[in-house]
């Protein structure tokens, strides 16, 4: 509503209420109230770190996107720390920013900068992640990650043999071993994957066709902070050391992220378990394509990935940027599933698919996402 005003509002602009450049006078020229020239405007994008490859693609498909239209951008990492994100997008907005696209690292810590763009008229964006506990959060654009979390559950149960890959019945009945990994639990994703994951699962463990041997299936046990890589593996050392220790076999790990499924799977091997499927490797699954990953799945090392495809979710964040920039409200498909603690932020989801060895060519290379050297060699 406030941005709708400020478009409508030509008069009160040529008055100079927001006069300054960056200061939300982004929609509208100065004097004459017609759209401003992008060149004129400049797009602040903050993304949480460059340690997983999903967010320098993010971070330089939305950049290449935003100056392809003619806007100016300030693209920042922030190392997965805290402070530095909320000193990025600090100086974004005192530089002038007149819009912010922000994957954020602990989505419930960036209230006070929310409140100081909202304060300059500067619609924000959050990207991949919602920003909780704000009002000035003005649009989400994400993919369905309760989705991605019931597919990524259901690929395990189709590398068990419990469902086939068409969604049907499969022949295999267990009882099989499962342990279950989730992400960092600022993340509201990782709520939203684990939901959908367990959703789609907790029927199979009533029914004890997957026996949690751990135990442990509450988010809080099995949250991994800031969703690193060695968490997960020092975890899954100390699983195989309590629980398996009986001479048992773990078979299948609900693992949401590939940096996870990596560390997962070190562990499992560290134990002698593998190297492959084939030769006793349990089922983990994973998240986001990497390609490290892809090739292990290509390898018959990791059985799954979930794809969810950068280029169209920083398309998406830049025609919503441009809408807002232009004076008008960004398209939204769903209104109603991402409330943030203080509102209900309309939102853009796109769709994700799940990687198995035999689509890695259909989805990953045929699209152009990954070559094919890319994914024999492991290297981006
Ligand atoms: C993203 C995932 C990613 C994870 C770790 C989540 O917020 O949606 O794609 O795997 O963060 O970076």
């Amino acid at each position: 509503m406030r941005r709708i005003t400020i478009a409508a509002m030509g008069a009160v602009v040529a008055l100079g209420l927001a006069a300054c450049s960056g200061s939300g006078a982004g929609s509208t020229d100065d004097s004459t109230g017609a759209a401003a020239d992008p060149a004129d405007l400049t797009v602040g994008v903050a993304m949480p770190t460059q340690t997983s490859e999903r967010w320098i693609a993010d971070g330089d498909a939305v950049e290449k996107g935003l100056k392809d239209a003619g806007y100016k951008v300030d693209l920042q990492f922030a190392g997965d720390d805290i402070p530095t994100q909320q000193q990025q997008i600090d100086q974004m907005i005192t530089k002038g920013a007149d819009l912010l696209i922000i994957a954020s690292i602990d989505g419930t810590a960036l209230a006070t900068q929310l409140q100081a763009a909202a304060d300059a008229n500067i619609p924000v964006i959050a990207y991949d992640r919602l920003i909780r506990d704000s009002e000035n959060v003005d649009f989400y654009v994400t993919f369905d990650n309760y989705k991605v979390g019931v597919q990524q559950a259901t690929s395990l149960l189709v590398g068990l043999g419990v469902l086939n890959a068409d969604g049907s019945k499969g022949d295999a009945a267990g009882p099989f071993n499962v342990e279950l990994f989730a992400g960092s639990l600022d993340d509201n994703n990782a709520h939203f994957f684990y939901q959908g994951a367990m959703d789609t699962l907790q029927e199979y463990i009533d029914a004890g066709t997957l026996v949690v041997k751990s135990g442990q299936t509450d988010i809080e046990q099995v949250a991994t902070l800031r969703w690193l890589q060695e968490t997960a593996q020092k975890r899954m050392e100390d699983l195989l050391t309590s629980t398996y220790s009986d001479g048992s076999k773990v078979q299948g790990v609900l693992s949401p992220y590939d940096g996870l499924s990596r560390g997962i799977i070190t562990a499992l091997q560290n134990a002698g378990y593998g190297p492959t499927l084939a030769q006793g490797l349990p089922v983990v699954t994973g998240q986001d394509a990497e390609i490290a990953s892809v090739k292990l799945i290509n390898d018959d090392v990791q059985f799954s990935t979930i794809f969810k495809d950068t280029r169209k979710l920083a398309e998406q964040a830049v025609v919503s940027a441009q809408s807002f920039l232009a004076g008008e409200e960004p398209e939204a498909n769903d209104t109603e599933t991402y409330d943030n603690g203080v509102k209900v932020v309309p939102s853009f989801l796109l769709k994700s698919d799940i990687v198995y060895k035999d689509n890695i060519q259909s989805l990953l290379i045929d699209s152009g996402y990954w070559t094919e050297d890319q994914v024999a060699s492991g290297q981006a």
